[in-house]
């Protein structure tokens, strides 16, 4: 059968699918299901970290690699500080501006260096909305739980009560600075459910999220004349020889040249994994996710949490090829939208947690129920019409405008004809320790955002990626402006370097592979 014949087959059987109501899965359902599809469960893509705080745990073989990779400076190389500050912030997207805005603000001298532009990051791409507990009928508590739930209960309880309970005064600041959330016709904030939450607790500005919170942030920082570095990738932390942080070695990408930074406090703020393309995973990441943070901390000795755990979003795009990888948010199938396979019929419950929807599209490909593209992709159809059918006329153009304009762009019209999709690489649910302030075990070294770990369990719930950054981003930001205060500029050296090329000597590991990769090796060759 060809696509449009595919696709007429979802249209026929709308009404039919209408009818029913599909069933949760009980948790014995849920958890088999997710050990035989999920792509977590693959031993074949996985092996053991050979060296370093996390020796003989296991991680997918493309984060292993990067994590015993060498580093990109040599033993001999110029420390002179071309910046002094009180605290370094590294990453331009949410967590990072979220930092920089706060330590600005205590009164420290800040330095927020991004790798690419001020803005880029996965941040500015956040259609869903942001998970905060405003609603008369909803609680931090239930926030808690739910997210609980969806992490399968290995969630880090501090983290996680520190998130929920900071959330409505997160909400607070961001409409103080201006962020535009969507809102109910007598003016209350507009709450929309996500998958996995037991409440409607998404603000949202529709389906530009993320890039309505980052327009504000982004201007707030421009504003306050925060210093700003823009192309300039970490790739070095500094330390003062007793295991202590005191700065970073940046890579200018426009001159090709590297800039020292002596620093009382560094925050890496640089995100997480999906350009690393896990298992040859497509991704709905931007082109800096390549895990910069997880690699430098752990060289200068912080274990990592759960790095054995991704997300795979539900919904990327399968076509056109365009799209391959790109997100289609999770909000389509909260108001409603069905998955379909090649059979036109329904096979999940659209609204369980990401990695349930996820291992059952996975099956139902894996089992032959999936639509083949011409160029060989598979997937199953999103009804996104179903939204025009089910709240009438316009529904899609007022919810979903981005992903009206984002299809419209290459010929496909969602309210006209239902999308392709399979699971895409979205998230690192792990990532480096911390505590509640965002502090990792080495000291005055922060981390903050996607790149940090435990907050989330083994599986994120939609919409407490943008409050996770900005809670911890804010943590983070204050902490390190206070304990400035208190401190002088220590030794710059590269002495934990050192200490991990004797290591991965004595485990025979190859020096041969730099890390961090800072951009993935098919954006060097754009001429
Ligand atoms: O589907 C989405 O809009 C994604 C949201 C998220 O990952 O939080």
């Amino acid at each position: 059968m060809d696509i449009t014949a595919q696709q007429n087959l979802v249209h026929q059987t709308r009404d039919e699918r209408r009818a029913i109501d599909f069933p949760k899965l009980s948790p014995a359902e849920r958890d088999a299901l997710i050990k035989k599809y999920h792509p977590d469960h693959r031993g074949h893509a996985y092996r053991s970290i050979k060296f370093g705080p996390n020796a003989g745990d296991s991680t997918v073989m493309e984060v292993a690699t990067l994590l015993e990779g060498d580093s990109p400076i040599p033993a001999d190389f110029n420390l002179t500080p071309e910046y002094s500050v009180d605290v370094l912030v590294v990453g331009g997207g949410g967590a990072g501006c979220a930092a920089a805005l706060h330590a600005h603000a205590a009164g420290s001298n800040v330095l927020l260096a991004t790798k690419l532009r001020l803005g880029d990051s996965n941040s500015v791409m956040a259609q869903g909305g942001m998970q905060i507990a405003v609603a008369p009928d909803d609680s931090p508590v239930q926030h808690f739980l739910d997210t609980l739930k969806g992490g399968h209960m290995k969630n880090d309880h501090d983290l996680l009560k520190t998130m929920v309970e900071e959330g409505p005064s997160i909400a607070q600041w961001l409409l103080e600075l201006g962020v535009l959330f969507d809102r109910q016709a007598d003016g209350n904030l507009h709450v929309k459910k996500g998958g996995g939450s037991s409440k409607a607790r998404l603000l949202t500005c529709s389906d530009y999220t993320g890039l309505e919170i980052m327009r504000v942030l982004k201007d707030e920082v421009l504003n306050q004349k925060v210093p700003l570095l823009e192309f300039g990738a970490v790739i070095e932390l500094l330390s003062d020889g007793a295991g202590t942080c005191t700065g970073a070695v940046l890579q200018d990408l426009d001159n090709k040249r590297h800039i020292v930074v002596a620093a009382k406090t560094v925050i890496l703020a640089t995100g997480g994994i999906g350009r690393l393309h896990i298992q040859g995973f497509p991704t709905s990441n931007h082109y800096g996710a390549t895990g910069d943070a997880l690699v430098l901390a752990y060289r200068m000795g912080v274990p990592l949490v759960q790095i054995d755990t991704f997300q795979y979003h539900p919904s990327g795009g399968v076509y056109p090829e365009q799209l391959v990888g790109a997100l289609v948010t999770e909000g389509i199938r909260s108001e409603g939208g069905h998955l379909v396979n090649a059979h036109g019929e329904r096979f999940v419950n659209e609204l369980d947690t990401r990695d349930v929807v996820s291992s059952s599209i996975i099956r139902e490909c894996e089992e032959g129920r999936g639509v083949r593209t011409a160029s060989g992709r598979v997937g199953v159809w999103l009804d996104t019409p179903l939204l025009d059918v089910e709240h009438g006329p316009g529904t899609l153009d007022k919810h979903f405008p981005a992903m009206v304009r984002q299809y419209e762009r290459y010929g496909v019209d969602i309210r006209k004809d239902p999308v392709l999709i399979y699971p895409t690489l979205h998230y690192q649910n792990g990532g480096v320790k911390i505590d509640v302030k965002g502090e990792t075990p080495v000291g005055n070294l922060f981390v903050a955002g996607e790149a940090s770990g435990g907050l989330h369990g083994r599986n994120r719930l939609m919409g407490n990626s943008l409050l996770d950054l900005m809670v911890f981003g804010k943590r983070t930001g204050l902490t390190a402006a206070e304990r400035a205060k208190s401190l002088s500029q220590g030794k710059l050296t590269l002495t934990h370097v050192e200490q991990f090329r004797e290591e991965a000597q004595r485990h025979q590991v190859s020096s041969e592979l730099t890390s961090p990769m800072v951009l993935p090796a098919y954006t060097r060759h754009v001429s």
